[in-house]
């Protein structure tokens, strides 16, 4: 394949970029640009959109009226102007193989498959790899979460049975990645986030899957990718309406939500999708648009996720458009220190997911994405929960450090930086247990 020399330095910039910011990534608080605000005194005043307000002024004051009416409206505001359209349907020829199993897993508590799935049923075009580790329980189907991963889905687990990912990889420290692959060192990189063991032992079956299989996270134009498969003829990339990396990332989450609908030993309605920062983004669209994952988490999403775009504390949209212009549709770029004329905010992404469980985690060391805005977005979620009788967070206030609260919204800041660790694991199986109780 012949890369034109325009995409190679474009490829270039946006990997020094992206090195800067995996350094912005690891430390924050260090990293922070000096024009980013993160004083709560110079917030400045705003009003929300309200949810509970159709597009013609008409309140909504049943469940009824806003699953009927009122969830399109918004779903269609956040296409337009947000994350983009995703095409209807899905790309002909796609097809699900098994690749291998792996019967005796963890020491026989588990059992292992690999699943690919090609986009257009051809072995050269777009795929992704489900990597789904099932506990040996009598009791089938189980419970599962599934996230999408940053660095292939041998990262997540040390053990040599998992494919090594072959997929584009950004640049990673230590020899982890050399020359945008992974290397064999990369195998249990990222096993500090996973602790597939304890998720095992919990009775849920564990899925994962490399997000850059899907859609390369680099801005190429759309080149690469699944958006390709569905250009109609003479189109090159996406309309200024149309999907950017997130909303391609959350389009292959629901493509692995089908295939579990296929096999027996997952219970596909009880997903719940879990995803960090700019996987975090990703799992609270997946769950805004698909209503079959029942329990939705967002580990430290900020900016174009949980946290609210018009406090502009911390990353701000016009940053995040600049930094990743291929995460959001180009629409999204009108409103670079013009958050208040967006007609949603992201408390309406979380009231999109009602009244199903979501989960918004912060970390006290992460002001790059607010964590105080990420707790608001819940906050004023909560009217819709209440019109399907569900309690949101049960506290006006950000609770204390390492004190979560709330019911079908739950929130916590935890200590420490920007990252998944154990103690947000515990949380988040606490939650699934209680929202989705097992045989
Ligand atoms: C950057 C970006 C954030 C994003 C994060 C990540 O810090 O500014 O919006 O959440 O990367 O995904 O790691």
């Amino acid at each position: 394949m012949k890369i034109p020399q325009k995409t190679l330095t474009r490829s270039l910039l946006n990997t020094c970029t992206l090195f800067l910011l995996s350094l912005l990534h690891v430390n924050p608080l260090f990293a922070i640009p000096k024009d980013a605000n993160i004083d709560e005194t110079k917030v400045p005043k705003f009003t929300l959109p309200n949810p509970l307000v159709m597009g013609d002024g008409t309140p909504v004051t049943s469940s009824h009226q806003w699953s009927a009416r009122r969830r399109g409206e918004i779903l269609d505001l956040f296409r337009e102007h947000v994350y983009g359209h995703a095409p209807d349907g899905l790309p002909k020829g796609l097809t699900y193989q098994v690749l291998k199993t792996v019967p005796d897993f963890l020491n026989g508590k588990a059992s292992m498959k690999e699943i690919r799935v090609l986009f257009n049923g051809k072995k050269d075009g777009p795929k992704m790899d489900i990597l789904l580790i099932v506990p040996q329980i009598k009791y089938k189907p189980v419970p599962a979460f599934i996230g999408l991963n940053f660095g292939g889905n041998h990262t997540i687990l040390a053990d040599p049975r998992i494919t090594l990912s072959r997929s584009w990889m950004r640049p990673k420290k230590d020899g982890l990645v050399v020359d945008h692959q992974a290397t064999e060192k990369s195998r249990g990189s990222s096993s500090g986030r996973w602790p597939v063991e304890t998720i095992i032992d919990r009775g849920y079956a564990l899925a994962t899957i490399y997000y850059g299989d899907i859609d390369p996270d680099f801005d190429d134009d759309f080149k690469n990718g699944i958006q390709p498969l569905f250009y109609r003829d003479g189109q090159t990339k996406p309309a200024p309406n149309e999907w950017g990396s997130i909303g391609a990332w959350s389009w292959g989450l629901s493509r692995a939500l089908d295939y579990f609908e296929t096999d027996q030993d997952i219970d596909a309605k009880k997903i719940a999708v879990i995803g960090h920062s700019r996987l975090g983004k990703t799992s609270l669209w997946a769950g805004a648009q698909d209503q079959r994952f029942a329990i939705i988490i967002s580990n430290d999403s900020g900016c174009g996720g949980a946290a609210l775009s018009r406090r502009r504390f911390g990353e701000k949209v016009k940053r995040i458009n600049t930094s990743f212009p291929h995460w959001f549709n180009d629409r999204f770029n009108d409103y670079n220190d013009y958050e208040n004329a967006l007609p949603v905010d992201q408390h309406e992404l979380i009231a999109l997911i009602a009244p199903r469980p979501v989960y918004i985690a912060s970390a006290a060391e992460d002001q790059w994405a607010d964590p105080k805005g990420e707790f608001l977005s819940g906050k004023y979620a909560e009217p819709v929960y209440s019109l399907f009788g569900k309690k949101g967070l049960e506290s006006d206030q950000q609770p204390p450090i390492d004190h979560p609260t709330g019911d079908f919204i739950r929130y916590h800041i935890r200590t420490g930086k920007h990252d998944v660790t154990d103690f947000d694991w515990a949380q988040y199986l606490d939650f699934a247990d209680r929202h989705l109780p097992k045989k």
